[in-house]
């Protein structure tokens, strides 16, 4: 595994696998790898020929309050763990190269932005398109992996890959749990003991969800209603929002008819963990 750090370097290996015809896979991430960047990555090398995964803290995804700073990193660890995998190149630009002095050139994907976490999170989602886009100009993928937690973040880029016209084709993933169900997350790691099993509350949740509709409700009330009750019951917790969506356009369903997307914000102590499940009628 080689790595790479500078993005025209990036960039000219890029073209020249693409002038030979090789099927190039991208997985982005933010590093401190777990399980679930594993699996992206694992799926990632079934489904090319070379497998690139981006490292990088994006700064333009974090609001001046939030945990930038703090975000866990170790790139010797994460190193070791992709090199097991079998990626060809670990891609870890720094921010000085991908936003020079001078930089002011942002993507916004409009309404899908808007609701959900862009609610919370002002100017999240054009950090994340913006990277995404200039991650994708310099690694030239046929394909990119990303994991269906961030399930906001998936619908947004495979809309920007649709409008921008970009010859790439967006893999969602399933989300990887602990044994007891919580999502993997690498924001995990801040969880102090008493508030790990708090995190449990969101799976819980997801589960009382999915059994409300296997019983036969259909009303976005009385889901949500369970959902926030489970959520208000537990310690160390404050709900950001949790709302029923339609999968594909992410605005809210009142009657669950075909299939729905649970989305959940919770805040956890001073985590803020994100988690969603499909609910479908039988
Ligand atoms: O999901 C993430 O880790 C990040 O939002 C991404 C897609 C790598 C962009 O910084």
């Amino acid at each position: 595994m080689e790595i790479i750090d500078n993005p025209r370097d990036m960039q000219s290996l890029a073209a020249s696998w693409q002038a030979q015809g090789i099927r190039t896979v991208l997985v982005p991430t933010m590093g401190y790898f777990h399980q679930g960047h594993l699996s992206l990555m694992e799926y990632g090398r079934e489904v090319g020929s070379r497998l690139i995964v981006s490292l990088f803290v994006n700064p333009l995804q974090f609001g001046p309050n939030e945990d930038y700073q703090r975000y866990p990193r170790d790139l010797i660890r994460d190193a070791g763990m992709a090199e097991e995998v079998g990626v060809d190149i670990l891609y870890t630009p720094r921010a000085k190269h991908l936003y020079p002095p001078g930089y002011q050139t942002y993507v916004t994907v409009d309404s899908l932005s808007q609701g959900l976490c862009g609610a919370f999170r002002p100017g999240h989602f054009r950090g994340v398109a913006t990277v995404v886009l200039k991650l994708f100009n310099q690694t030239r993928p046929q394909v990119a992996i990303f994991g269906e937690k961030d399930y906001q973040q998936l619908v947004i880029i495979k809309r920007l890959v649709a409008d921008l016209d970009l010859p790439i084709t967006i893999i969602g993933r399933p989300i990887v749990r602990e044994l007891d169900g919580l999502a993997m997350s690498s924001r995990n790691a801040y969880l102090s003991p008493p508030e790990r099993s708090s995190a449990l509350c969101l799976y819980r949740s997801l589960l009382a969800a999915r059994e409300l509709v296997a019983a036969g409700e259909r009303s976005r009330q009385a889901i949500l209603d369970t959902v926030q009750q489970i959520i208000a019951a537990t310690p160390y917790t404050r709900l950001d929002y949790a709302e029923l969506v339609d999968p594909e356009t992410l605005e809210k369903v009142q009657v669950l008819r075909g299939a729905a997307r649970l989305m959940l914000a919770v805040w956890v102590g001073s985590t803020r963990l994100i988690d969603n499940t499909l609910l479908k009628e039988t």
